[in-house]
């Protein structure tokens, strides 16, 4: 009996017969290597944080996906993520792998990550899922900005500047 893994490994790695009659698109077709397959089926870090310190929710208006992001960040490092996501399967493994690649890693770093590191990291993507990619890094950079914000003294300068001036 074969897994759910493996199932599809089938669907997304064989390439077309010949004699198929469906019309194939123009482009790349969608060959998922099996490292993307395996981050498809059985994505890292799924899952939602209470005592979060930064979050994102963030979507791509061109297809219709959103993905929830959670980070927890101690001594400066992202010491956990988790993340939810209502997306294609480029934008699942992807955000898999972007999680993998920020687990552990000092805020400072992992701000710099783009997608082309998830691309990397996952040996390649079909050229017209790289947008996919996308989903993961904005939404680590969107918590992250998350996470600044509440780490922001009370009051903006603005704001001491008033009380300063004893304007309010
Ligand atoms: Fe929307 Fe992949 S098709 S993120």
């Amino acid at each position: 009996m074969s897994t759910q893994s493996e199932d599809w490994m089938d669907l997304y790695s064989k390439e077309p017969e010949a004699e198929q009659e469906f019309v194939i698109p123009e482009g790349p077709l969608l060959f998922y290597n099996e490292l993307v397959i395996d981050h498809f089926t059985n994505p890292r870090n799924v899952g939602e944080m209470d005592d979060a310190d930064g979050y994102a929710l963030i979507g791509d208006p061109s297809c219709g996906d959103q993905m929830k992001l959670w980070i927890k960040v101690r001594e400066g490092r992202i010491a956990d993520i988790k993340f939810k996501s209502f997306g294609c399967p480029g934008a699942i493994a992807t955000s898999s792998m972007a999680t993998v690649l920020a687990m552990g890693r000092p805020i400072a770093e992992a701000r710099l990550l783009t997608d082309d590191d998830v691309i990397t990291a996952l040996e390649g993507i079909p050229e017209h899922k790289r947008h996919c990619s996308l989903m993961g890094v904005g939404a680590l950079l969107a918590a992250i900005r998350d996470y600044e914000g509440r780490c922001q003294p009370e009051g903006t300068t603005a704001d001491i500047a008033a009380k300063k001036h004893d304007i309010s």
